[in-house]
């Protein structure tokens, strides 16, 4: 088996990440593996535990009770197993989100999941995205993309996504929300988010979503030509 090609794709919350990856790992003909459903999935069974995501001895006692399984139906999209169980729509809520930010803060939950991640990569053409993709998982990764928009427009964007669903929302919330996220993905000690030396960065907030995926498309393009 030659060596797997991967396009690593970071960056904050509401960036755009998950769905411009999806597509392009389906116009590529790679996987997508969106790693911040397995953190969010971690969180959920945290959270079903009763395990608040700050306790550092709860979530290192608990930890081991977890399984997690991903799986890929005939779409190409990724669903998540905790123990057994299907969580794909359950993980997706703010609430989740947000302890997710905080759980993923803990070395133990870094650890377990980093092999997972890696074992992905070596198997499959991977578009993956994360906060720490390029600088920790795969830092020998093909292309390394650091995906940001600014805080307003990516609030506009989730808050625009939250009416859509019918779901009762505030801008002033979800920015200040935006923000906190940012905070915490990029305070942490263990694998801070932050734009690795050899990422390129795209700023999607003048952009629409064709222009974007355009955008990123032409780099991974380029850097295969090389
Ligand atoms: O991308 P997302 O919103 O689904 O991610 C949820 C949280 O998981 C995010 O706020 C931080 C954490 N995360 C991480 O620490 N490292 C990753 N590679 C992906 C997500």
């Amino acid at each position: 088996m030659g060596k797997k090609i991967s396009v690593a794709i970071d960056g904050p919350a509401g960036a755009g990440k998950s769905t411009i990856a999806r597509r392009l790992a389906g116009e590529l003909g790679y996987r997508y593996v969106d790693t911040g459903a397995i953190y969010r999935t971690v969180a959920y069974f945290m959270d079903l535990w009763g395990v608040s995501p700050k306790d550092v001895d709860g979530v290192n006692r608990y930890i081991d009770e977890l399984t997690i399984g991903i799986e890929y139906d005939d779409e190409g999209v990724q669903h998540m197993i905790m123990n057994g169980m299907d969580v794909t729509a359950d993980i997706r809520t703010q609430e989740i989100g947000q302890k997710a930010s905080l759980i993923s803060a803990h070395a133990v939950v870094r650890d377990v999941l980093l092999d997972m991640q890696r074992e992905m990569a070596e198997q499959y053409d991977v578009v993956m995205d994360g906060r720490d993709i390029g600088s920790v998982v795969l830092p020998k990764a093909t292309v390394k993309i650091f995906l940001t928009a600014s805080p307003e427009v990516r609030a506009r964007r989730r808050y625009k996504e939250l009416l859509e669903k019918g779901q009762k929302a505030k801008y002033e919330q979800v920015l200040k929300e935006v923000q906190q996220r940012d905070y915490q993905d990029t305070h942490r000690e263990i694998a801070p988010l932050k734009m690795c030396r050899d990422s390129v960065k795209v700023d999607t907030s003048d952009m629409t979503f064709e222009e974007s995926v355009a955008a990123i498309r032409k780099i991974i393009e380029e850097k295969l030509a090389k």
